[in-house]
């Protein structure tokens, strides 16, 4: 695995950012996964600045997103197909039908989960996926388990996932308690994964994952099986990784 240390959340960020133009400039037509949550905010505001400055092109990208809450509309603020209009894809060139979320609005969920494996297999598997890194080590929405589920399946969320996800609701009984997720198998199948990581808080977890056993208990501990992971982690992120 290749480790970028960052000073901050700053230059994190700005690595991040790199590696995705890199991959954009040498595939144009490739295909992203995309993560949401507070990490990457600053990785897309980077990719929005480098379209406008006429450095990036996204006309010819497709994305796929990782997961998507169960019940949630496109218009709830709190949808992750929201988060990502509104955080990337109305500030660049992309497609709205170059992009693809979970449909969290299919009630019937082994439908939704098979549609989505298929539309991701239609474009051709993904070149390039980011992720991000939950505090109890999930993926996605691959939360601790006894297995690691391969495809885009539907999850019921943990307690600590809701307690996270708890800051961007007005209550937490508004939490969603359930998702679609892209499985462990779906993200292995990606050609190149870059995972993104900040703050003190993840240390304890950023170790398990990369230098503890590989455990379904902690599911991005599987990254360590994949031949092209880069982690771009700040100095506290990876306080606890020994060099
Ligand atoms: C989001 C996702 C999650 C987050 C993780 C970290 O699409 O799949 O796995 O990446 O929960 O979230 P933040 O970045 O908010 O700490």
């Amino acid at each position: 695995m290749n480790i970028i240390r960052a000073k901050d959340y700053e230059e994190m960020s700005r690595r991040a950012a790199d590696i995705l133009a890199a991959q954009i400039i040498l595939k144009p037509d490739c295909v992203l996964g995309l993560a949401t949550g507070s990490t990457p905010l600053g990785v897309y505001a980077r990719l929005i600045d480098r379209y406008n400055r006429g450095d990036l092109d996204f006309s010819r990208v497709s994305t796929v997103n990782l997961d998507e809450y169960r019940g949630l509309p496109a218009e709830n603020e709190q949808s992750y197909r929201y988060f990502m209009d509104h955080r990337l894809f109305r500030h660049i060139n992309i497609r709205q039908d170059h992009t693809f979320v979970p449909d969290g609005m299919e009630p019937d969920g082994a439908l939704a989960c098979q549609t989505y494996e298929e539309i991701i297999r239609g474009l051709g598997g993904i070149d390039l996926q980011l992720l991000g890194l939950g505090n109890n080590g999930h993926i996605g929405f691959n939360e601790p388990g006894p297995i690691f589920e391969k495809e885009t399946h539907p999850v019921d969320l943990s307690e600590s996932t809701i307690q996270a996800n708890a800051r961007f609701f007005e209550q937490i009984g508004q939490v969603p308690t359930q998702a679609y997720t892209m499985g462990i198998g779906t993200i292995l199948k990606a050609r190149k994964i870059l995972i993104i990581v900040s703050g003190s808080g993840k240390a304890d977890i950023v170790a398990r994952a990369f230098r503890g056993p590989v455990t379904p208990q902690v599911p991005a501990s599987i990254l360590q099986m994949h031949p092209d992971v880069t982690l771009v982690a700040d100095e506290e992120a990876l306080a606890d990784l020994p060099l």
